[in-house]
């Protein structure tokens, strides 16, 4: 893992592969890790950037209650950092919500967006009031509370469950409740992503039990150069579900 150091915080990242400039965000609550399967697929045609978000993996919390466009300020100093002036960008799930910020605050910096098992509504007041009562519990409880409400509706594959909920006890609490209210005080961005004149990948797993794909086609109904690439028995994880056919997708992003 590389290191960056911001105002004395550190960001971990993974650097692989050559060609042009993609950068994998991963979901809440995992890190960098979760990319791995889709990794040999890139690294012929991609310079593959993968950061952990603040607080999530190997880098240090943001200051308390950040909002999500701290996390994507954070993707901003490591392209300049790296000396980057443009990118691709991938986001799953709350990725996908940093990645949507990140075009809000950074158009110019942005090549082509994808949106891995992700949308672009903000949260309903249910919605908002039940992340507000999981960070109580995890301030109290941990991060179990969240690996196992979460877990089993990641993946339609129970296979894939002790990795993900090894990698979501690992995650630090505080990281999880700064997510879980930088992701419920998140704007719709769907007017953005109509006005968006890059390419856009939208990728998602038909029995996604946590984002329903209805988002996903929603959001390429309002963008007519939109690749919508839907995957059938995938969950929420389609880069561990579906590798092969997830890096395929990302590929379309350089077509356009
Ligand atoms: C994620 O996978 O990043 C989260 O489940 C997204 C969300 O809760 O909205």
């Amino acid at each position: 893992m590389n290191t960056l150091a911001i105002a004395g915080k550190r960001l971990t990242y993974l650097r692989l592969g050559t060609g042009a400039p993609l950068v994998l965000v991963h979901g809440f609550p995992l890190d960098h890790s979760i990319w791995e399967p889709v990794i040999p697929f890139l690294t012929d045609c991609f310079d593959l950037i993968l950061p952990d978000l603040p607080g999530f993996g190997g880098s240090d919390s943001p200051e308390p209650d950040p909002v999500i466009e701290t996390y994507a300020h954070a993707l901003a100093d490591l392209l300049s950092h790296l000396g980057l002036e443009q990118t691709f960008l991938a986001g799953h799930s709350m990725g996908g919500y940093v990645a949507l910020a990140f075009a809000r605050l950074y158009p110019r910096l942005l090549r082509g967006l994808a949106l891995i098992a992700s949308q672009t509504v903000a949260d309903t007041p249910e919605r908002k009031a039940g992340r507000y009562a999981t960070a109580e519990q995890v301030a109290a409880q941990g991060a179990g509370v969240v690996a196992d409400a979460m877990v089993p509706k990641l993946s339609v594959d129970p296979a894939h469950y002790p990795l993900l909920n090894e990698l979501i006890l690992c995650q630090k609490p505080d990281a999880i409740i700064a997510g879980l209210r930088a992701m419920a005080g998140r704007p719709d961005s769907s007017s953005l992503l109509s006005s968006l004149n890059v390419p856009l990948v939208l990728v998602h797993g038909q029995a996604d039990a946590l984002i329903s794909v209805e988002r996903a086609r929603e959001a390429a109904q309002m963008v007519p150069h939109a690749v919508l690439v839907e995957l059938p028995e995938v969950g929420h994880m389609p880069m561990m579900e579906a590798p092969e056919q997830t890096a395929a997708a990302l590929k379309r992003l350089t077509y356009a």
